[in-house]
Protein backbone atom coordinates (compact mmCIF):
# COMPACT_ATOMS: atom_id res chain seq x y z
CA UNK A 1 0.00 0.00 0.00
CA UNK A 2 1.36 3.66 -0.96
CA UNK A 3 0.02 6.60 1.15
CA UNK A 4 0.14 10.15 -0.36
CA UNK A 5 -1.10 12.98 0.91
CA UNK A 6 -3.91 11.89 2.90
CA UNK A 7 -4.69 9.24 -0.14
CA UNK A 8 -4.46 5.80 -0.41
CA UNK A 9 -3.03 3.50 -3.58
CA UNK A 10 -3.39 -0.77 -3.65
CA UNK A 11 -1.66 -2.68 -5.37
CA UNK A 12 -3.38 -3.41 -8.85
CA UNK A 13 -0.98 -5.41 -11.40
CA UNK A 14 1.35 -6.87 -10.76
CA UNK A 15 5.03 -5.85 -12.28
CA UNK A 16 5.22 -10.20 -13.61
CA UNK A 17 1.46 -9.33 -15.31
CA UNK A 18 2.81 -6.14 -17.28
CA UNK A 19 5.53 -8.11 -18.76
CA UNK A 20 3.64 -10.81 -19.51
CA UNK A 21 1.05 -8.54 -21.16
CA UNK A 22 4.46 -6.63 -22.80
CA UNK A 23 5.73 -9.60 -24.17
CA UNK A 24 2.37 -10.30 -26.21
CA UNK A 25 2.04 -6.85 -27.33
CA UNK A 26 4.71 -7.28 -29.20
CA UNK A 27 4.53 -10.68 -30.68
CA UNK A 28 1.55 -8.63 -32.19
CA UNK A 29 3.57 -6.03 -33.50
CA UNK A 30 6.49 -8.22 -34.11
CA UNK A 31 3.56 -10.08 -36.49
CA UNK A 32 2.57 -6.73 -37.57
CA UNK A 33 5.50 -4.58 -38.34
CA UNK A 34 7.93 -6.79 -40.12
CA UNK A 35 10.05 -5.43 -42.56
CA UNK A 36 8.29 -2.26 -42.03
CA UNK A 37 10.49 1.11 -41.44
CA UNK A 38 9.09 1.53 -38.04
CA UNK A 39 9.54 4.70 -35.81
CA UNK A 40 8.80 4.11 -31.81
CA UNK A 41 7.97 7.66 -30.70
CA UNK A 42 7.96 6.95 -26.83
CA UNK A 43 5.67 10.03 -24.81
CA UNK A 44 7.86 10.95 -22.13
CA UNK A 45 8.05 10.27 -19.34
CA UNK A 46 5.47 8.09 -18.24
CA UNK A 47 5.85 5.60 -21.23
CA UNK A 48 9.71 5.33 -20.65
CA UNK A 49 9.70 2.14 -18.59
CA UNK A 50 6.64 0.08 -20.81
CA UNK A 51 8.83 1.37 -24.16
CA UNK A 52 11.86 -0.05 -22.68
CA UNK A 53 10.63 -3.52 -21.92
CA UNK A 54 8.48 -3.49 -25.00
CA UNK A 55 11.31 -2.36 -27.58
CA UNK A 56 13.54 -5.44 -25.59
CA UNK A 57 10.76 -7.75 -27.18
CA UNK A 58 10.90 -6.56 -30.78
CA UNK A 59 12.51 -8.75 -33.08
CA UNK A 60 12.31 -6.31 -36.20
CA UNK A 61 15.27 -3.21 -36.58
CA UNK A 62 13.30 -0.47 -35.50
CA UNK A 63 14.52 3.65 -34.85
CA UNK A 64 13.08 5.45 -31.57
CA UNK A 65 12.79 9.06 -30.74
CA UNK A 66 10.58 11.02 -28.21
CA UNK A 67 8.57 14.08 -27.29
CA UNK A 68 7.01 15.07 -24.79
CA UNK A 69 3.87 16.92 -24.05
CA UNK A 70 2.97 17.86 -20.31
CA UNK A 71 -0.65 18.39 -19.32
CA UNK A 72 -0.74 17.16 -15.34
CA UNK A 73 -0.12 19.10 -12.29
CA UNK A 74 -1.14 17.11 -9.33
CA UNK A 75 -3.69 15.16 -10.20
CA UNK A 76 -5.56 17.19 -12.33
CA UNK A 77 -5.53 18.30 -16.03
CA UNK A 78 -4.27 21.48 -17.11
CA UNK A 79 -3.12 23.01 -20.56
CA UNK A 80 -1.39 20.65 -22.78
CA UNK A 81 1.94 22.04 -24.32
CA UNK A 82 4.58 20.51 -26.56
CA UNK A 83 7.95 20.46 -24.24
CA UNK A 84 10.04 18.78 -26.41
CA UNK A 85 9.67 17.45 -29.99
CA UNK A 86 10.25 14.73 -32.25
CA UNK A 87 13.01 15.30 -35.27
CA UNK A 88 10.72 16.03 -38.04
CA UNK A 89 13.21 14.14 -40.75
CA UNK A 90 12.85 11.08 -38.53
CA UNK A 91 9.32 10.69 -39.19
CA UNK A 92 9.44 11.83 -42.91
CA UNK A 93 7.71 8.07 -44.97
CA UNK A 94 8.62 6.14 -41.89
CA UNK A 95 5.50 3.69 -40.10
CA UNK A 96 5.74 5.46 -36.68
CA UNK A 97 4.46 3.36 -33.87
CA UNK A 98 2.98 6.16 -30.25
CA UNK A 99 4.17 4.18 -27.62
CA UNK A 100 1.90 5.79 -24.34
CA UNK A 101 1.96 4.64 -20.59
CA UNK A 102 -2.12 5.49 -20.38
CA UNK A 103 -5.09 6.79 -22.50
CA UNK A 104 -7.59 8.78 -20.04
CA UNK A 105 -9.88 12.01 -21.65
CA UNK A 106 -7.47 11.25 -25.13
CA UNK A 107 -6.98 14.48 -25.58
CA UNK A 108 -3.37 14.43 -25.06
CA UNK A 109 -3.16 11.53 -27.83
CA UNK A 110 -5.52 13.44 -30.39
CA UNK A 111 -2.86 16.50 -29.78
CA UNK A 112 0.06 14.03 -30.37
CA UNK A 113 -1.43 12.09 -33.87
CA UNK A 114 -2.29 15.82 -35.04
CA UNK A 115 1.17 17.04 -34.04
CA UNK A 116 2.76 13.91 -36.07
CA UNK A 117 0.60 13.98 -38.77
CA UNK A 118 1.65 17.32 -40.21
CA UNK A 119 5.51 15.75 -40.14
CA UNK A 120 4.38 13.19 -43.25
CA UNK A 121 4.80 9.04 -41.85
CA UNK A 122 3.66 6.83 -43.70
CA UNK A 123 1.34 5.36 -41.30
CA UNK A 124 0.21 5.50 -37.41
CA UNK A 125 -0.32 3.36 -35.02
CA UNK A 126 -0.44 3.93 -31.53
CA UNK A 127 0.41 1.10 -28.73
CA UNK A 128 -1.06 2.31 -24.65
CA UNK A 129 -0.44 -0.06 -21.87
CA UNK A 130 -3.37 1.61 -20.05
CA UNK A 131 -6.78 2.11 -21.34
CA UNK A 132 -9.28 4.35 -19.33
CA UNK A 133 -12.63 5.17 -20.11
CA UNK A 134 -13.34 3.03 -23.09
CA UNK A 135 -10.96 4.91 -24.90
CA UNK A 136 -10.12 1.21 -27.27
CA UNK A 137 -10.98 3.13 -30.49
CA UNK A 138 -7.95 5.78 -29.52
CA UNK A 139 -5.14 2.72 -29.99
CA UNK A 140 -4.69 0.03 -32.33
CA UNK A 141 -2.70 -1.87 -29.38
CA UNK A 142 -3.02 -2.05 -25.01
CA UNK A 143 -2.26 -3.85 -21.99
CA UNK A 144 -4.97 -2.84 -19.93
CA UNK A 145 -8.77 -1.72 -19.43
CA UNK A 146 -8.37 -0.43 -15.92
CA UNK A 147 -11.14 1.42 -13.78
CA UNK A 148 -11.54 5.23 -13.78
CA UNK A 149 -9.27 6.04 -11.00
CA UNK A 150 -5.95 7.47 -11.22
CA UNK A 151 -2.91 5.16 -10.79
CA UNK A 152 0.93 4.88 -10.09
CA UNK A 153 3.89 2.96 -10.55
CA UNK A 154 5.62 1.79 -13.51
CA UNK A 155 6.33 4.94 -14.72
CA UNK A 156 3.29 6.76 -14.13
CA UNK A 157 3.55 9.52 -11.55
CA UNK A 158 1.90 12.38 -9.43
CA UNK A 159 4.83 15.34 -9.51
CA UNK A 160 7.37 12.86 -10.78
CA UNK A 161 6.95 10.75 -7.94
CA UNK A 162 6.47 7.35 -7.93
CA UNK A 163 7.40 5.92 -11.19
CA UNK A 164 9.97 3.85 -10.06
CA UNK A 165 7.55 1.46 -8.19
CA UNK A 166 7.45 -2.31 -9.80
CA UNK A 167 3.92 -2.29 -9.54
CA UNK A 168 1.05 -0.54 -10.71
CA UNK A 169 -0.87 0.80 -7.98
CA UNK A 170 -4.75 2.22 -7.76
CA UNK A 171 -6.50 4.91 -5.32
CA UNK A 172 -8.69 4.29 -3.28
CA UNK A 173 -11.87 5.34 -2.54
CA UNK A 174 -12.34 7.88 -0.22
CA UNK A 175 -14.10 6.82 3.04
CA UNK A 176 -16.15 8.81 4.75
P1 LIG B 1 -5.51 12.24 -21.40
O1 LIG B 1 -5.10 13.42 -22.24
O2 LIG B 1 -6.63 12.56 -20.49
O3 LIG B 1 -5.79 11.01 -22.23
O4 LIG B 1 -4.31 11.93 -20.42
C1 LIG B 1 -3.20 11.28 -20.86
C2 LIG B 1 -1.96 11.60 -20.03
O5 LIG B 1 -2.28 11.99 -18.69
C3 LIG B 1 -1.12 10.36 -19.92
O6 LIG B 1 -0.11 10.41 -20.88
C4 LIG B 1 -0.59 10.41 -18.52
O7 LIG B 1 0.68 11.04 -18.52
C5 LIG B 1 -1.54 11.27 -17.74
N1 LIG B 1 -2.47 10.44 -16.93
C6 LIG B 1 -3.76 10.16 -17.19
N2 LIG B 1 -4.29 9.38 -16.25
C7 LIG B 1 -3.30 9.14 -15.37
C8 LIG B 1 -3.23 8.35 -14.15
O8 LIG B 1 -4.19 7.71 -13.70
N3 LIG B 1 -2.03 8.34 -13.52
C9 LIG B 1 -0.94 9.02 -13.98
N4 LIG B 1 -0.96 9.75 -15.11
C10 LIG B 1 -2.14 9.82 -15.80
MG1 LIG C 1 1.90 10.77 -20.35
Amino acid sequence: MIKYKNKVFEKYIDNKDISLKIKSIAEKLNEDFENKEVLFVGILSGSIRFMMNLLENIKFSYEYDFLKVSSYKDMNRGELSLELNVNKKYVNNKDVIIIEDIIDSGKTLDFITKHLKLMNPNSLNVVSLLIKNDMKSKCNYYGFEIDNKFVIGYGLDINNLFRDLNHIYIKKDEER
